[in-house]
């Protein structure tokens, strides 16, 4: 039998990463988060000091490996979880995750991950794109302003020195580029359900994800 794949999009916020790991805490299945590996590639390409917007300075992603792995993301080999996280690098994301050498790149390690057994996977494009035959698909929203709340929060706690408007308007620049870029855009598939978490706790959201599951694997 084929692994079991569950595909988990949604836009920047909609709190794909922190439920998919919820998840996988609970059932066997290994969580992939694929906004990692376009933020390792754009660790590079500021390391590399491109100009992010010209599509004509990314021959360089044919010369790197990125793997997901336990968790981690390894850039060449070298864990760089943390340094993918800060805001330089989440500001410049969407920019190199619009360029097509960049996407075929990370599509081909994604697909890679089918060997991982049975995986839940989080980003924009996997049940569209990625993986357009997954077992099981979902589409996470909530509105920019709860999403923005919820950033607000987690930096606050983490000691950032933030600001509520400025996350805001991050976050609506983010969906704005995400959902109209011509590659891949973040849309929901056809087939997927929608869960609106605006007023579901994090609970709340995981467990119906699992009854979901749990209803196709039977
Ligand atoms: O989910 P995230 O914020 O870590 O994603 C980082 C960036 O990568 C974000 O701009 C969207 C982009 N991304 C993408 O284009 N396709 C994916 N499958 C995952 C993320």
């Amino acid at each position: 039998m084929k692994n079991f794949v569950v595909a988990i999009d949604g836009p920047a916020g909609s709190g794909k990463s922190s439920i998919s790991k919820m998840i996988c805490e609970r059932l066997p299945f290994t969580h992939i988060d694929t906004g990692a590996m376009y933020r390792a590639v754009t660790l590079e390409a500021l390391r590399r000091k491109i100009d992010v917007e010209d599509e004509t300075q990314y021959s360089f992603v044919n010369d790197i490996e990125v793997v997901y792995k336990d968790g981690k993301v390894y850039l060449n080999g070298d864990d760089v979880s943390g340094l993918i996280r800060t805001t330089e690098v989440t500001n410049n994301a969407s920019a190199v995750a619009r360029v097509k050498i960049v996407r075929e790149k990370m599509v081909d390690f994604q697909r890679g991950c089918r060997n991982y057994g049975n995986i839940l996977m989080d980003g924009r494009d996997i049940g569209t794109v990625v993986f357009p035959d997954a077992n099981l698909k979902i589409f996470l929203t909530a509105t920019p302003e709860e999403r923005a709340l919820r950033r607000y929060k987690e930096n606050k706690a983490a000691g950032m020195d933030v600001n509520y408007d400025t996350l805001l308007e991050e976050i609506k620049i983010r969906d704005f580029k995400d959902s109209t870029r011509k590659i891949a855009p973040l849309k929901q598939a056809e087939d997927a359900i929608l869960i609106d978490t605006t007023n579901m706790t994090m609970d709340e959201v995981t467990n119906t994800i699992i009854e979901k599951i749990n209803e196709r694997l039977k």
